[in-house]
């Protein structure tokens, strides 16, 4: 979703009366965005800098990137939010996903992550949905209990699977985030 889409502008007060504004990822936050998503995913086969480069050269109708930002700190936090078209118990399609969520530790805990997901709800309903579904590693107890205070109910538990295909040489680096 481009800059003008849904999700933009949202304001909000985060406790510690940090005042909070969350919009769409612009091209100057591309360094932030990039150390944002290295702190959040640092293990990930992913490219990240490939990955932010593709996303401004031909901005994507069905994911978006959202940052939080204070005047006094500049970028805290983003969330990344796409659209599948299904998700675990979920009733519709396409389903609002919160791909991923991250604010910076001295941040946290003063309403900037809710402000992230409040305007990412609002990016999803734009683009059509009526649920939103998430997921977070079992050991992720915070974020359980984060998703939890922003209206999340648990749907089920997941175990993933790995195999090497026999016979094909494997990329280097390849692996899930
Ligand atoms: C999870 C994360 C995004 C939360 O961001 P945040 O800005 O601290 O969240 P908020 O301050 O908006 O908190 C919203 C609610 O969640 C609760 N919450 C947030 N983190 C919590 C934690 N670790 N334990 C218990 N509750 C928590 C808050 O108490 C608050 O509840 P309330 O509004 O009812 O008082 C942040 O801790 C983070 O970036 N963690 C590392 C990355 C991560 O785990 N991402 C999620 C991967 S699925």
């Amino acid at each position: 979703m481009g800059p003008d889409g849904p999700g933009a502008g949202a304001r909000g007060v985060a406790r510690r009366g940090a005042r909070v504004h969350v919009r769409p990822v612009t091209a100057d936050d591309a360094d932030a965005w990039l150390a944002l998503r290295g702190a959040l995913w640092p293990g990930s086969a992913g490219d990240h800098a490939a990955e932010i480069e593709a996303y401004f050269a031909d901005p994507p109708d069905t994911s978006a990137c959202l940052v939080a930002e204070t005047s006094a700190h500049g970028i805290v936090g983003f969330a990344e939010v796409g659209v599948r078209s299904h998700a675990e118990e979920c009733r519709s399609s396409p389903v609002g996903y919160l791909e991923g969520i991250y604010v910076k530790p001295a941040h946290r805990t003063a309403g900037v992550g809710r402000a992230l997901v409040l305007a990412g709800e609002r990016w999803a309903r734009g683009a059509g949905c009526t649920e939103m579904a998430s997921d977070r590693e079992l050991a992720n107890e915070g974020s359980g209990a984060f998703h939890e205070a922003l209206g999340f109910e648990e749907s089920g538990r997941i175990v993933c699977y790995r195999k090497a295909i026999p016979g094909v040489a494997s990329a280097p680096g390849v692996g899930s985030r």
